[in-house]
Parts: structure tokens; sequence; C-alpha cells
């Protein structure tokens, strides 16, 4: 939708290097120009993206945390980047994993005293609530541009059912607890085996890890013969990477143990 109400041919769009592939997918869809800025360790490096920035550009897509690299910029960096974009400037902050952190960046308040017009919020209920299928999220920001982007929506874009499971997801805090909870110790069971495996990986505050394992193409493909998907990652330019969804502890420690069966480690 913000595509559809911004984008053209000479607007620019700019990313982060290992961006949610979505976001060049956009930007191609419309025309626009795709400006990719080199990540730092992995993470969007935020200057760099604000120095990116000029009279052409219209978007700025951040997610915080990342897909696929589960990084996350500081609460000071981020509340900085937001100060700093052009009002010009819509940044697309996309907050689809922002459940899974302990203490994300409120900018709730910026948003209901319309301090930052340009700002959009985006989010989801894929992630932690586990609706993928569904197909409904939401965006939070100024009324101006809302009524911007209700110009270009379908007007049966979501549907009653979705609506209806969305609603009730809202409520359902114990739910949302519980998989915080399992998710921050699958992490941690990630990170101590990688460690062990001496496997380089990416600290992840979302609900998937980065490992690199070699062969990615080739390590996905065993592991799907022993009943484990996960993600290579040869089309986000790091071959040498899987990523792997954080699951319940059974899953968890059957997919750690099919990995060190396809990598020859006990
Ligand atoms: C960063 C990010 N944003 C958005 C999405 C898309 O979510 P939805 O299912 O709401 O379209 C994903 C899904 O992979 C994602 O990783």
């Amino acid at each position: 939708m913000v595509g559809h109400a911004l984008l053209a041919p000479g607007a620019e769009v700019v990313v982060s290097q290992y961006c949610f592939a979505v976001y060049p997918i956009v930007t191609a869809l419309f025309g626009a120009k795709l400006v990719v800025v080199p990540a730092k360790n992995h993470a969007h490096d935020l200057d760099a993206m604000l120095a990116a920035i000029t009279p052409n550009t219209r978007i700025v897509f951040v997610a915080n945390p990342n897909n696929p690299t589960g990084t996350t910029a500081s609460r000071e960096e981020l509340a900085r980047f937001v100060n700093a974009v052009p009002a010009d400037v819509l940044l697309a902050l996309d907050e689809a994993y922002i459940e899974f952190l302990d203490e994300p960046l409120d900018l709730l308040p910026e948003i209901r005293n319309g301090s930052k017009p340009n700002l959009l919020l985006m989010r989801t209920f894929s992630k932690i609530y586990g609706m993928a299928g569904l197909r409904i999220g939401y965006g939070i920001g100024h009324p101006d541009f809302i009524a911007a982007l209700e110009k270009i929506r379908q007007p049966f874009n979501i549907n009653s059912v979705a609506q209806a499971g969305a609603l009730a997801a809202l409520d359902d805090t114990k739910h949302v607890g519980k998989t915080r909870k399992i998710n921050s110790r699958g992490l941690k069971l990630y990170a101590r085996t990688f460690r062990k495996l001496g496997l380089e990986f990416i600290p992840s505050s979302a609900n998937f890890i980065l490992v690199r394992i070699g062969d990615g193409q080739r390590v996905f493909g065993e592991l799907q013969k022993l009943g484990v998907i996960v993600r290579p990652m040869g089309g986000y330019q790091l071959p040498e990477w899987i990523r792997i969804s954080i699951g319940t502890p059974k899953e968890n420690k059957r997919c750690l143990e099919a990995l060190k069966s396809v990598l020859g480690q006990k």
C-alpha cells in the first residue's frame, strides 16, 4: 500500500543490505530505484541509511528486528534515526517481530501527538500470534497519511474471520507471554550450542537465528531429508548461512541433532 501511495519511476527507496526481501520487490513493482546501504556487522547502519537519503527518496524501510538477520537497533539509535529522517520521506518501520523484544522503543506517543507525520509503524498477526495464513496486520500512522492509504486500499482487503481472530489475539496476553518465554529459551539454546560447535551465528532478538554452516543449500537439502526445514540464505547473498526458526523445546532439540549429524559433529 505504501508503494501504491508513494512510488513511481524516479522515486528512490532506501533499504539496508540483508533487508526483508519484499522491500526490493515492492520497489521494482513501481519502477522506483532501490538504494541498498551496506550493513554494519550484519545489522542496519542507520547513520549510513540517513546519509543515503536524497531529494528523490520517498520511503526508507527499516525492519526492527530485521528478517533474516534478527538484528535490532538500540532504542537510542532508533530514536535518533526517527527524529533525523526528513519530514518529506516516509519511514516505514516494520515492527513484525516487535512483540519478541524485551523493551522495545515505544513510538506510539510520537504518532498520537502528531509530531511524526512521516512515521508508519507496521505490525502483523503473522509472527508471535502465529496467524500468518489469515493475512492480517495493521499500520499505525498520522491520520493524514492513513487517509492517503485509504484512497488506494482495496475496499474488501481484510476478511471478517481474520478480523475476529486478530481482535481475540490482541487480548491473548497469555499466549504472547508464553511464546516469548519459549522463544527466548530457544534462542539461548541455539546460541549456546552454536558456540559449543564453533559455528558463527548472528545474535538474534527475533524468532529465528542465522548460523554459518558452509554450504547453506546443501545443508538445507540434507536437513530436509531428515524432516527438518530451514531456510537457505543464498537469495540474501548469504550462501554460507541458514536461518533456523525457533520452535518448541522438542523441535529445537530435533533440529540441532539433525544439524549435528549433517555437519558430522557429535
Ligand atoms: C520483516 C517482515 N515484515 C513483514 C513480513 C510479512 O508479514 P505478513 O505475513 O504480515 O505479510 C515478514 C514475514 O516474513 C517479515 O519478516
